[in-house]
This record gives structure tokens, sequence and C-alpha cells, in this order.
């Protein structure tokens, strides 16, 4: 008769880490889908959002299957945002991240005054920004957890001649995330503000000469980086744009309007 030592129970398997689940609004070209790209390429849960849908569904096409789910929205319609962020929620299975990417900048002549571009830039860059961070602000609060990202512009330290609305629709969105950050701390969440400098992407397919020039795929990992850290809660990308903006912004306001920068 053979006899048996009772066994020790064997120690339950570390549950697997939860993979990010990541809400991209403005994903459909250039930062936002790169940003899709790596995240659905290192496991994790992505909703895709812009207007271009047959992008997006190409985009969640090249990523592995079932990580990208495309969602089409304009960013203009702020009333769709609670209805939307709840399907997305339950699409993904909850929210960790949000990054808004959403911009545009169409190219504005040397005298050119037109509100109708104008009034489009802060639309997309600002007012669109702000009823995705306010909404899901309120959700992140009522978890005490969560990061809201937001990718605003070095085109928002200084109003140069170039594109007045362009420059004060990111100076608006900088300002707006900074205050979001100083009353979410608190709560636990997270705000991150994103400065790109000049990056290679539709945006600036029809700029003449792009300074210091990145890929979309730089920026999105240097995102991805800056918001998984804590170093940084506002980085310029690439870091060389800190020390030149600095400079910049110290320029008095006379001289700065003279120089082609
Ligand atoms: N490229 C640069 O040098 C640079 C530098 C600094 C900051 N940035 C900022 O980086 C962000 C991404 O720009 P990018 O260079 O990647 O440009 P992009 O390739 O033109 O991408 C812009 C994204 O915004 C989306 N979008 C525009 N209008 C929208 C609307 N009404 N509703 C929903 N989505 C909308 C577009 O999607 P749909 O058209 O499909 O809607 C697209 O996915 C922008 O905020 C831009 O201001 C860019």
């Amino acid at each position: 008769m053979s006899s048996s030592a009772p066994q020790a129970p064997s120690s339950p398997e570390p549950a697997p880490e939860p993979r990010e689940r990541v809400l991209v609004v403005g994903a459909s070209s250039g930062i936002g889908a790169a940003l899709v790209r790596q995240l659905a390429g290192e496991g994790c849960r992505v909703a895709a959002v812009a207007r271009r849908t047959e992008l997006l569904e190409e985009l969640a096409g090249s990523c592995p299957a079932g990580a990208v789910l495309p969602f089409t929205h304009d960013v203009t319609a702020a009333g769709e945002v609670p209805e939307l962020l709840e399907q997305v929620r339950a699409a993904l299975g909850g929210l960790d991240t949000l990054v808004y990417v959403a911009g545009v900048m169409p190219l504005v002549g040397a005298q050119e005054y037109d509100h109708g571009p104008d009034r489009r830039m802060v639309q997309v860059n600002l007012l669109g920004g702000m009823a995705w961070c306010a909404e899901v602000a309120r959700l992140f609060v009522s978890e005490r957890r969560g990061t809201i990202v937001g990718i605003s512009s070095v085109a928002g330290d200084r109003g140069r001649r170039m594109n007045p609305a362009y420059h004060a629709s990111k100076a608006g969105f900088t300002t707006y995330l900074e205050s979001l950050r100083n009353r979410l701390e608190v709560h636990g969440v997270r705000v991150v503000t994103i400065k790109p400098g000049m990056v290679e992407t539709p945006m600036t397919a029809e700029v003449d000469k792009l300074v210091l020039p990145i890929t979309a795929e730089q920026a999105a990992r240097a995102t991805i980086r800056t918001w998984r850290g804590s170093l940084w809660s506002t980085r310029y990308v690439p870091l060389v744009w800190w020390p030149i903006m600095r400079v910049i912004q110290a320029l008095p306001s006379r001289l700065f309007r003279h120089l082609e920068i």
C-alpha cells in the first residue's frame, strides 16, 4: 500500500496585468493613428474615434484582431460625447486613459482674415478637447483614478503671425489642461500635456520647411512614455523644444514680431 504525503495547496498564479484601456480621439491619421498602432501592438484595447470611418476600419484591420474598436464621431458635435463615452466604456470594459489628439490647422494666408477656418480650429482643437476632457474627468473623479492626455503644441506658447487662431486654440488648450490638472490631482486623476514641435503628418504635408521634424511614430512613443512615467506632467516632444521655447518665450514682443519664426 503506498501512501503519499498530503500536497500543499499550490499558490495561485498571479493575476495577469490588466491591459490598459485607452480612448484616442482623433485616431484616423498622423500622431493619433501611430498611438493606436503602438498601443494595440503592446496588447492594449483601444477605442479609435474620428470622422473618417474607412480610415479607422483600415487601422483596426492592420492591428491585432479585436484590439482596436472604431467609433465614428465629429468632435464639433459635443452633445454626442456623454453617450459615446458610455458606448466606449462598455466596449472596452472600462477606461484607463483618454488621449485627445484631434486637431486641424488649415494653411492661412499672410493677409487672410476669415472667421470660418478660425472658428473650426477653435471648435476642434479647443472646444472638442474641453468637451471630452470634462466628461472623462467626471468619470475618473468618481473612480478616483485615470489619466487624461491632451496633445497641445509648441504653437500655444507664443502668438506667431503665421496662424493666429491655431496659436490661440493651442494656448487655450494648454491652459485648460493645466487648470484641469490642478483641480484633478487631489482626486487621484493625472492630466498630461504634450507639446510636440514639428511632426511629419498629413497636417504638415503642405508646410514648406519643417524645423527639427520627427515622425508620428516617434511622437506617439514619447507621448505613451510620458503618461506612463511620473517625471513630466507637461512635456515637449522632442525635448530639444524645451530650451528653444524658453528662449522664444523670453523674447520681447517688439522683437519677436519681426522674426521669421
Ligand atoms: N504635425 C505637427 O507638426 C504637430 C505639431 C504640434 C501639435 N500637433 C497636434 O497634434 C494633433 C494631431 O495632429 P497630426 O499632425 O497627427 O494631424 P492629422 O494627421 O491631420 O490628424 C488629425 C486628426 O484629428 C482628427 N480630426 C480633425 N477634425 C476632427 C473632427 N471634427 N472630429 C473628429 N476628429 C477630427 C482627424 O480625423 P478625421 O479627419 O478622420 O476626423 C485626424 O485623426 C493635433 O492636435 C495637432 O494640432 C501636430
